[in-house]
């Protein structure tokens, strides 16, 4: 072991963790497997798979409906999975946690419903080059709906958004501010609390695209201060098909449904409906309940682990990946910031970032290549794509040697 490791709480148990993962125990390609894409979607722990199966197994029913036992067990362990999301971020109580399908559907819930209702012709939505294009596509077809205004906080050549502009792009027109805590291709973790002040100070809400955030940073939306922070579990260990909407209950009661259906109502007659109140408003319909119930069980694997000591570990691998990989002729991380979580997004020069993501493959480490659904963001460096590593609380120093060997062995192989 060297040093680096030694400093690490997490890497004293990294063998314990990596264990409780089956997925890793495997080799692709003939190569034992090295997961780099945990920005898509991390791996589950086995009590997470476990949880599925227990559910599905002794507690399946369908929820808030039935009389029955099942039923009963059923609702209780989806509702514990809302009150585990609550204390997870410190929301003030439970009935502020919306479970959504991911944080994609949960701002497209904060376009559809307050956007619609509050928002009137000329009035603007203020988000930042770095967005992820479900921080974007959602406020531009409000946009187009509603007569409206879309401005972009341009970035600095190291991904840090330029928020000295900040002040002089807001005005009483601004309604919402909607900017993404950590960067899924820069890794650039945006000083929220501090741009939330200034949106309401001109009476705009400040909403939080919290995917890239939620498992590697400590969360706390009372002393963020914000409107409403998404996030999804699948970025978390937790299953897929599974968000979190938080949203300040003053918003959320003054809001209209999303959807309409079963569920979300008090009483319907032909006449008139009328709607039940916070969180079920905003959940029409059979909910994702296993995975909602899972995914309490992905918060205990973080909170066991401690955010602490993953924010220790991942920097450790951020740093010494950092380094180690800038030693490679022709490479080039997109994304600088003093400020990041485990996000590498790099061009190696003269090779496609697809060939690279291919050949990598081949020897057994998976790395996600592309755009990153954040075109404008490409645009912005004038790239198509980058190769991007992304680290979780499993991944290794050693995982990490061997991806520079590897990146190593291919710029010789190619440019000899
Ligand atoms: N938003 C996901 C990513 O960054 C899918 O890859």
């Amino acid at each position: 072991m060297n040093t680096i490791d030694q400093e690490s709480a997490v890497l004293n148990d990294l063998a314990k963790i990596r264990s409780a993962f089956p997925i890793l125990h495997q080799q692709v390609n003939g190569k034992p497997l090295i997961y780099f894409d945990n920005a898509a979607s991390n791996q589950k722990p086995i009590s997470v798979i476990q949880a599925l199966e227990h559910y599905y197994k002794h507690d399946h029913s369908n929820i808030h409906r039935g009389l029955h036992t099942l039923a009963e067990r059923a609702t209780v362990a989806y509702e514990e999975s809302r009150k585990a999301a609550a204390s997870f971020i410190n929301a003030t109580e439970s009935d502020e946690i919306i479970f959504t399908k991911g944080t994609t559907e949960g701002i497209n819930l904060i376009a559809s419903t307050f956007g619609r209702k509050f928002l009137v012709p000329g009035d603007e939505i203020l988000i930042t080059t770095m967005e992820h294009h479900s921080n974007i596509v959602p406020w531009q077809m409000l946009c187009e709906e509603k007569g409206l205004e879309l401005k972009v906080l341009p970035l600095l050549d190291n991904g840090e958004a330029n928020w000295s502009q900040l002040n002089s792009m807001l005005s009483d027109r601004t309604k919402i501010v909607s900017i993404v805590h950590a960067s899924n291709s820069l890794g650039t973790i945006n000083p929220i609390k501090e741009i939330g002040e200034k949106a309401h100070k001109v009476g705009a809400i400040m909403v939080v695209d919290g995917a890239q955030a939620a498992a590697h940073l400590d969360i706390d939306v009372q002393h963020l201060n914000c409107d409403f922070y998404a996030f999804s579990s699948h970025k978390m260990y937790g299953p897929t098909g599974v968000g979190i909407l938080y949203g300040k209950r003053k918003w959320l009661e003054a809001m209209p449904p999303y959807q309409g259906g079963g569920e979300m109502i008090k009483e319907v007659s032909f006449d008139q409906t009328t709607y039940s109140d916070i969180p079920h408003k905003f959940e029409a319909g059979t909910p994702n309940i296993a995975d909602v119930v899972a995914f309490k069980t992905a918060i205990e694997f973080i909170d066991r682990i401690g955010k602490k000591a993953i924010i220790k570990h991942e920097n450790l691998l951020l740093d010494y990946a950092s380094k180690a990989l800038t030693r490679i002729d022709g490479f080039r991380i997109i994304g600088t910031a003093p400020e990041k979580v485990g996000v590498i997004s790099f061009v190696l020069e003269g090779i496609h970032h697809f060939d690279l993501g291919i050949m990598l493959d081949a020897k057994g480490i998976a790395v996600r290549t592309g755009h990153h659904c954040t075109q404008p963001l490409m645009e912005c460096y004038g790239i198509e794509g980058t190769v991007r590593v992304s680290f979780a609380i499993y991944n290794t120093i050693e995982e990490i040697d061997i991806l520079v060997k590897s990146l190593e062995s291919i710029v010789n192989r190619l440019r000899s």
